[in-house]
C-alpha cells in the first residue's frame, strides 16, 4: 500500500531538476518560454519559417537556414583528437567570417540576432545551438535534445569547414576529424539541406541571378520545402527530379552533395527517402551531436526539460515591516482554464503556514504551439520577523512541491525599499540590502552583468561595505548601504540599468530573490 502510494507520486509532476537552480532555470526559459506570456523573443524570428529579416520579402532566404548553418559552420573547425575546437561561437569572430569557408552574409545576421539573448547563464554558442534546435524543431521537424553550459571562445579556431569543390575523401576526412563517419557525414548534409540552398551572391559561379521576383536574392533551394524540415531532400534526389545546386549544378566540380549522397550507393538516402519517420529520428540523433561537439574540456548540462511546475521572476523586496512577495508559477502542458482554483502556500521561519490565491496571468506556448502552458501570478505581504521558508502550489487541490521538497525562497538578503534612485540609467542612488540578522555574510556584493572585450557576458561587482554600525531596518533585518555613483557603474562596456545583489555565506554565494531589481524606488533627496 505505501510502496504504491509512493511509485504514483513520483510518477506524476515529477521536475526534471529541483528548482531553483539560476543556470538551469536561465536555460529552461529560453528553451520553452517561446511564444505569448514571458517570451523570451528568440522564436518570433521563426515566424514564419521562412521569414527572413535582413532583406525585403520574398528573398528566397530564410533565418531558420541561416541558423542552422551557423552552428554547424561553428562547430565543424572541431579536432576529435587534439579536443580544440567545436560549438564555441568563435564563428562570431570577423576573422572566421572572412575565410572563403565561411562564405556569406548568413553568419553575420544570426549572430547579431542572437548575442543578445546570452546572458551570464546562457552562453552566444549555448544560443547557437539553440537557435539551429528551434529552427528545426519549430518548422517541422523533431524534438532534438538541448543541453547547455557551451563555454565561448575568446579567439577564432583554425578553420576547417568543408567547401563544395572539395573532392569527396576531403569531406570523408573532413567529418572524421569532426568526429562523424562517412554514413553520418551523409545524414548530416542531408539533416541540414532540407533547409535553405545556394545563393546567387554568395556563389555566382554556382547559381545564377534568377531574376525571380518570388525569390529576390536568386537562391537555388535544396528541396522544393526549403523552410520546412521534411525528407523531401532525400526524396527529391532519389526519384532524380531534384534541383539541389550542389547534386545537378552544371559545373561537377562543386557538386558536392551529389558525391556525399552516393558515397554509399544511395543506400542512406533510399533508407532517408522511404522513411521520414527514420529520417527524423536521424536528423534528431545527428543534430544533438553536432551541436554537442564542444571544445575538449568544457562540460555541457543535463538535457533540458520542462519544469512541469515552475516558479518565475520571485521577488522578495522589504518595505518596513513587511516583506513584498512576488511572483508567478508556471504549469507546462495546461491550458488557461478559469475554473482552476491555484493557491499558493508557504512556510515561514517560525513554525507558521500560510495561504493565498492566485491570478491567472497568461499562458504561453512553445515548439510552433505543441506545447502549452498556463501563468499564475501572486502578491502578497508577509511579516519580515515570520520571513519565508519554502512555498507550494495546490492546483485544484493537489499539492505541487517538487515531491516534498518544496520550492526554496530565500529570505537572508534582499533589497529594501529605503533605497533611492538619483537616476535610472545609468543606475545610481543609494542601495540599502536588507541582511536578515544571523546570516553573517562574510560579504555583501552589488553584481552586474557586462560584455567583455569580446562580447562574452561576464559578471562583474561592487563591494557593499560592512556597516561600521549595525542599522536595524526592524527585528529581523539590517541594512547595508552602498551609494552607488557614475564612476562604480558601467564598469564594463554598458553602464548598469540593474544590479543583483549577492551575499557570501559560508564560502557559498546566495542571490536576493528577483535578481535584477528594476522596482520603482523614490529620489533620492540628498
Ligand atoms: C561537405 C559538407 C557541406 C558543404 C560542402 C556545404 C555547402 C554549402 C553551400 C555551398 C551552401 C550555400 C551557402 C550560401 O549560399 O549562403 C550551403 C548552405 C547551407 N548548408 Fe551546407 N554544406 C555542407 C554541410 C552542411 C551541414 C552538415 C549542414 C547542417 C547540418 C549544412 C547546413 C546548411 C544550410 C542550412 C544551408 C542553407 C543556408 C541558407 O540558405 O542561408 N551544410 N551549404
Ligand atoms: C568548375 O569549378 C571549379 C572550382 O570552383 C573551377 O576551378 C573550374 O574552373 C570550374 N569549371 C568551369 C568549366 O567553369
Ligand atoms: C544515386 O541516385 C541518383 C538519383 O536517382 C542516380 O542518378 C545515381 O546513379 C545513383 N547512384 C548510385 C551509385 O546508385
Ligand atoms: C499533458 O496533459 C494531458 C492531460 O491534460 C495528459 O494526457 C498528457 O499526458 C500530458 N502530456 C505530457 C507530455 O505530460
Ligand atoms: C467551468 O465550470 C462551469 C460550471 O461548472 C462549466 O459550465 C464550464 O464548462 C467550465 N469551464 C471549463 C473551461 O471547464
Ligand atoms: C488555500 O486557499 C484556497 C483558496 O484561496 C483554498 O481553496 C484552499 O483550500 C486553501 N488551502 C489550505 C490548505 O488552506
Ligand atoms: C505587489 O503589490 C504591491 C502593493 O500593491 C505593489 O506595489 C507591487 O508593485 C506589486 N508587485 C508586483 C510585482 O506586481
Ligand atoms: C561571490 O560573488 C562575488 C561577486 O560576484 C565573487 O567575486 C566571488 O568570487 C563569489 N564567490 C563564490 C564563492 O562564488
Amino acid at each position: 500500500m505505501f510502496a504504491i502510494t509512493l511509485l504514483a507520486s513520483l510518477a506524476v509532476g515529477a521536475n526534471a531538476y529541483i528548482w531553483p537552480s539560476p543556470q538551469l532555470d536561465a536555460l529552461e526559459s529560453i528553451r520553452y518560454d517561446q511564444d505569448g506570456h514571458r517570451s523570451q523573443g528568440i522564436s518570433v524570428f521563426l515566424e514564419p519559417c521562412d521569414l527572413f529579416i535582413f532583406s525585403a520579402s520574398p528573398s528566397g532566404r530564410a533565418d531558420s537556414a541561416d541558423w542552422i548553418r551557423t552552428a554547424y559552420h561553428d562547430m565543424a573547425t572541431h579536432n576529435v583528437a587534439d579536443g580544440s575546437g567545436g560549438l564555441d561561437a568563435s564563428i562570431r569572430f570577423l576573422e572566421e567570417q572572412s575565410r572563403p569557408e565561411n562564405a556569406g552574409d548568413g553568419f553575420g545576421n544570426t549572430i547579431t540576432v542572437f548575442l543578445a539573448h546570452a546572458n551570464r547563464y546562457v552562453s552566444i554558442a549555448d544560443v547557437i545551438a539553440l537557435g539551429a534546435i528551434m529552427a528545426v524543431e519549430n518548422c517541422g521537424g523533431p524534438e532534438i535534445a538541448f543541453r547547455g553550459g557551451r563555454v565561448d571562445a575568446g579567439e577564432p579556431n583554425l578553420p576547417g569547414v568543408p567547401e563544395p569543390q572539395q573532392d569527396l575523401q576531403s569531406h570523408i576526412d573532413s567529418f572524421a576529424r569532426q568526429g562523424f563517419t562517412p554514413t553520418e557525414m551523409i545524414g548530416l548534409v542531408a539533416c541540414g539541406h532540407t533547409f535553405g540552398g545556394v545563393q546567387h551572391d554568395t556563389f555566382p559561379d554556382i547559381v545564377p541571378d534568377l531574376h525571380d521576383p518570388g525569390n529576390l536574392k536568386s537562391v537555388a533551394h535544396f528541396d522544393t520545402t526549403f523552410s520546412h524540415f521534411d525528407n523531401n531532400v532525400a526524396t527529391e534526389y532519389i526519384s532524380g527530379t531534384t534541383q539541389n545546386p550542389l547534386v545537378v549544378g552544371a559545373n561537377d566540380t562543386t557538386n558536392s552533395d551529389k558525391r556525399i549522397f552516393s558515397s554509399d550507393g544511395n543506400a542512406t538516402m533510399l533508407s532517408f527517402a522511404n522513411s521520414p519517420e527514420l529520417f527524423a529520428s536521424t536528423c534528431a540523433d545527428l543534430l544533438a551531436r553536432m551541436v554537442d561537439t564542444v571544445p575538449r574540456g568544457v562540460q555541457l548540462t543535463e538535457v533540458i526539460k520542462p519544469l512541469l511546475v515552475k516558479p518565475a521572476a520571485v521577488q522578495l523586496i522589504l518595505d518596513g515591516s513587511n516583506l513584498q512577495f512576488s511572483g508567478e508559477v508556471r504549469f507546462w502542458n495546461k491550458t488557461a482554464d478559469p475554473n482552476r482554483s491555484v493557491s499558493l502556500q508557504w512556510d515561514d521561519n517560525v513554525g507558521g503556514t500560510h495561504n493565498v490565491s492566485t491570478q491567472a496571468s497568461g499562458v504561453s506556448s512553445a515548439v510552433a504551439g505543441r506545447f502549452t502552458a498556463a501563468w499564475y501570478a501572486f502578491n502578497s505581504t508577509l511579516d519580515a520577523v515570520a520571513g519565508i521558508t519554502s512555498m507550494r502550489f495546490l492546483v485544484d487541490g493537489k499539492v505541487e512541491d517538487q515531491n516534498g521538497v518544496g520550492f526554496a525562497v530565500q529570505d537572508g538578503i534582499l533589497y529594501s525599499k529605503t533605497s533611492c534612485l538619483q537616476s535610472q540609467n545609468p543606475l545610481t542612488g543609494r542601495l540599502d540590502v536588507a541582511v536578515r540578522n544571523g546570516l553573517n555574510p562574510t560579504h555583501v556584493f552589488l553584481e552586474q552583468e557586462v560584455r567583455d572585450s569580446v562580447n562574452r557576458p561576464v559578471v562583474v561587482s561592487i563591494e557593499v561595505p560592512r556597516p561600521a554600525q549595525a542599522l536595524a531596518a526592524n527585528d529581523a533585518y539590517s541594512l547595508w548601504s552602498i551609494t552607488v555613483a557614475d564612476n562604480n557603474v558601467g564598469v564594463g562596456s554598458s553602464p548598469a540599468t540593474a544590479f543583483t545583489i549577492t551575499a557570501e555565506v559560508g564560502g557559498v554565494n546566495i542571490t536576493a530573490n528577483g535578481g535584477q531589481f528594476l522596482a520603482t524606488l523614490p529620489a533620492c533627496t540628498t
